[in-house]
């Protein structure tokens, strides 16, 4: 029923607070966000609270992760200037979400969500049993539908989270987007747009309805995202009129899985903490230079003389990533022919990486200098989160019939 995208030039996504980023955040998230951000209305937020959920015995070090993980996204080019950021726990409505929808959240949809069953395996040293845990996904989708975002950036470990977040927004618009009288209030809507977009609305509702053209359903949508004389309520209402069902109070958020491969770690797997095969972001140049040099290489390659297979070796993978096409090549003959030594293909790695660190390390020692300034940015943009979570609290509200004592 409810498919419509809302409004969908809205972004939001979330990082848990690991501490320190390395350069698979920066290649896997971080240029995907600061693309975005010059693009669509952008939430990114610091997901304290889900760190909680596998991390409640250690809730002392969260102060010190936020810090540094919020320093390396503005060290990286995340702007406070173009997209909102923020930090969850400083945003209450996002709890208040989250209990609401646990209230129409079968258990069923959680114990099939994948990673709750992984994630125990994975960490047994910890009792992750709990209520919150299993809840996880269901505060992820608060994170999302508070904010009525169209579109979420993550990987693709998120996509069962994104499902759920789908289906309990479409539960919730079925089960409270039934207002009294909401076919009149629709078409009193409609007028409102003014003639002439009033009989194209119409025109493309009744395409779709009578003769199911999912084309017109797309055109109409669109029109109502153009449409500046709405209020946000009408507007929520005539896309929920446009499909024939009811208001559409919490609009369904689509999964926007970045692009990037997976990045290479120093072992040749996933960059990953787990695996211990990361460069940080505030890795010094000498450290990188270390790293490398004692990266493993095709383990055939034993002598100088012997000639490699770029394809059994970590390094070859991050030059996919580092270095052009051209050299490449020569580097790929260098090494089959036994030209080069593998200390003469690292090189050239190594002052890439150390150059593209360079700058988010200068920013990152300003950002560090001044904990004040980066204080600020996170309180700040939890204010203005905040009053945009509001808003969508109060519609819930209403529409589960709490909004009595008002
Ligand atoms: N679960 C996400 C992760 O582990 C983090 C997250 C929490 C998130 N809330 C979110 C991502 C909302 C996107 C939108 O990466
Ligand atoms: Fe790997 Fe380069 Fe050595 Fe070949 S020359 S084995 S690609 S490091």
């Amino acid at each position: 029923m409810t498919t419509n995208q809302g409004t969908n030039q809205r972004v939001i996504s979330g990082m848990r607070p690991t501490g320190r980023l390395h350069l698979g955040h920066y290649h896997g998230v971080l240029k995907n966000w600061i693309e975005l951000q010059h693009n669509y209305e952008c939430f990114f937020f610091v997901a304290d609270w889900h760190a909680l959920t596998t991390h409640y015995e250690e809730p002392g070090d969260l102060q010190q992760y936020v810090t540094e993980m919020v320093i390396d996204w503005l060290a990286a080019g995340v702007s406070p200037g173009s997209a909102t950021l923020f930090v969850q726990s400083r945003v209450p409505e996002h709890a208040e979400l989250h209990l609401l929808l646990s209230m129409i959240t079968p258990l069923g949809w959680l114990e099939r969500v994948p990673t709750w069953k992984d994630q125990q395996e994975q960490l047994r040293e910890k009792d992750l049993a709990t209520y919150g845990f299993l809840g996880y996904p269901v505060l992820q989708s608060a994170d999302v539908l508070a904010y009525r975002a169209g579109m979420v950036p993550v990987g693709e470990d998120q996509v069962s989270h994104l499902e759920v977040t789908r289906e309990l927004a479409r539960r919730f618009n079925h089960l409270y987007g039934r207002e009294p009288g909401f076919a009149e209030k629709a078409e009193q809507a409609v007028d409102k747009m003014g003639k002439k977009a009033a009989k194209r609305y119409r025109d493309l509702r009744k395409r779709f309805q009578e003769h199911g053209e999912d084309e017109a359903l797309e055109v109409a949508r669109a029109m109502l995202e153009s449409q500046q004389n709405l209020s946000l309520k009408d507007r929520d209402r005539l896309f929920g009129y446009l499909e024939g069902g009811g208001k559409i109070i919490l609009p369904e958020p689509h999964p926007k899985l970045t692009p990037t491969a997976k990045m290479p770690g120093l072992d040749g797997r996933k960059m990953s903490k787990s695996y211990g095969n990361t460069i940080s972001l505030r890795s010094e140049p000498q450290e990188v230079e270390s790293q490398i040099r004692t990266m493993p290489t095709d383990p055939a390659r034993v002598r100088r003389t012997d000639p490699g297979t770029p394809e059994k070796c970590p390094v070859w993978e991050l030059h996919q990533v580092y270095t052009g096409e051209e050299e490449r090549g020569e580097l790929y003959e260098g090494c089959t022919t036994a030209g080069i030594g593998c200390l003469d293909c690292k090189k050239p790695l190594i002052a890439s990486i150390q150059e593209e660190l360079a700058p988010i390390q200068e920013r990152a020692r300003e950002y560090a200098s001044d904990p004040g300034l980066v204080r600020s940015i996170m309180v700040e943009g939890s204010e203005a989160a905040r009053e945009e979570a509001r808003e969508t609290l109060e519609e819930v509200r209403r529409a589960m019939g709490l909004d009595y004592l008002r």
